[in-house]
């Protein structure tokens, strides 16, 4: 109930305000470009829209998302959405339909492309179809780290969000080790088997729409991979060397947006557990031959070790 309630309340705050005045000047507003108005949207005085995404960052959860679009952010042309809608993989949100996603959308300009992520969709095997449904022709974003590290970085979110709340949480090695083996059904584990996920998304969508981010290399270089970013997109280059800048205190690349300096959020840079020596190096003999399939399935080889 109190669900249904803040759902209710959230919608209310978030649904498009209705224009309390015609348009100045006697101009025709511009013609939405994704849906027509009485699908829930309609175009602001201010000449901006509500669109649905033509953009989506698929993935994968601490792979840099969130690196990811802020760095898209810095391109004028890009227009995102601030939360993680989870439209695709809830039911509960999928069941409110499109017009519902569109409200979840950032007001851009009609020339702008829309972007949102959610990290999840990537693992949901559910997911490829319905967005298929709704744009066969939409560009996605995947963004990938080293398969070892990620899982490290997602028991780390874990073990921290349990410390915060006082609640025990499992060393690392019994999650990952089971009776000597390595334990399959530790989801950690199951989200960093890239090359499963990737074959649902190929049963749905031409590799040519998915372009994949090197998450190692976007951290300790980001310039090179937002070119190829923008590249595929088709976006005009605009991105360069001024939107970036090196903190020696934090050892990365932080941003600049119109003089505007930002750094992403500190929990971003946290330390791993230890992890035994042995148990580290099992995982990286594990993931050997799930990442050889990876690279066949995109074309492509990555620097995981
Ligand atoms: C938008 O509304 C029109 C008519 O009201 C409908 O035919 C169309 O399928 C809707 N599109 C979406 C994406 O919901
Ligand atoms: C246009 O109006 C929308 C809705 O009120 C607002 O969110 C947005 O910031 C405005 N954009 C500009 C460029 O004024
Ligand atoms: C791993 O994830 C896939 C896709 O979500 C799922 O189908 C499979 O059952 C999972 N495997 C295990 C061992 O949990
Ligand atoms: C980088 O982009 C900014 C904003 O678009 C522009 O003002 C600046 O001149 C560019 N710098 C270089 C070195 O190209
Ligand atoms: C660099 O990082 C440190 C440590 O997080 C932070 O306190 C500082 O504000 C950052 N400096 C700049 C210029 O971003």
């Amino acid at each position: 109930m109190a669900a249904v309630l803040l759902g209710l309340l959230l919608f209310a705050l978030q649904s498009p305000p209705v224009p309390s005045r015609p348009l100045a000047g006697g101009g025709t507003p511009p013609p939405p470009t994704s849906l027509p108005p009485d699908n829930g949207t309609t175009s602001h005085p201010n000449g901006t829209l509500q669109q649905l995404p033509q953009i989506i960052i698929i993935g994968v959860r601490k792979g840099g998302t969130r690196a990811l679009i802020e760095m898209l952010s810095l391109h004028s042309a890009v227009a995102a959405a601030q939360n993680e809608v989870h439209f695709f993989d809830w039911e509960s949100h999928f069941q409110k339909g499109l017009p519902w996603y569109l409200s979840q959308m950032p007001y851009s300009f009609p020339e702008q492309l829309t972007v949102e992520k959610t990290p999840a969709y990537f693992t949901s095997s559910k997911v490829p179809k319905r967005i298929h449904r709704m744009n066969p022709d939409i560009k996605l974003l995947l963004i990938l780290r080293d398969p070892t590290e990620r899982v490290l970085s997602d028991y780390t979110q874990v073990f921290y969000n349990r410390l915060q709340k006082h609640k025990h949480y499992q060393p690392i090695e019994t999650l990952l080790v089971k009776d000597g083996e390595i334990n399959l059904g530790y989801k950690a584990l199951n989200r960093s088997l890239y090359y499963r996920h990737m074959q649902n998304w190929l049963q749905f969508f031409p590799l040519e729409s998915i372009h994949v981010v090197d998450g190692d290399e976007l951290i300790r270089d980001p310039l090179p991979e937002m070119k190829k970013v923008e590249r595929f997109l088709k976006l005009e280059p605009q991105i360069n060397t001024s939107n970036f800048y090196f903190n020696k205190t934090k050892g990365f690349y932080c941003l600049r947006d119109h003089g505007r300096e930002r750094c992403l959020h500190d929990s971003k840079g946290r330390a791993h557990p230890h992890v035994a020596p042995a148990v580290l190096h099992k995982l990286h003999l594990f993931f050997h031959e799930p990442n050889k399939k990876f690279f066949e399935l995109v074309g492509r080889t990555f620097n995981w070790k």
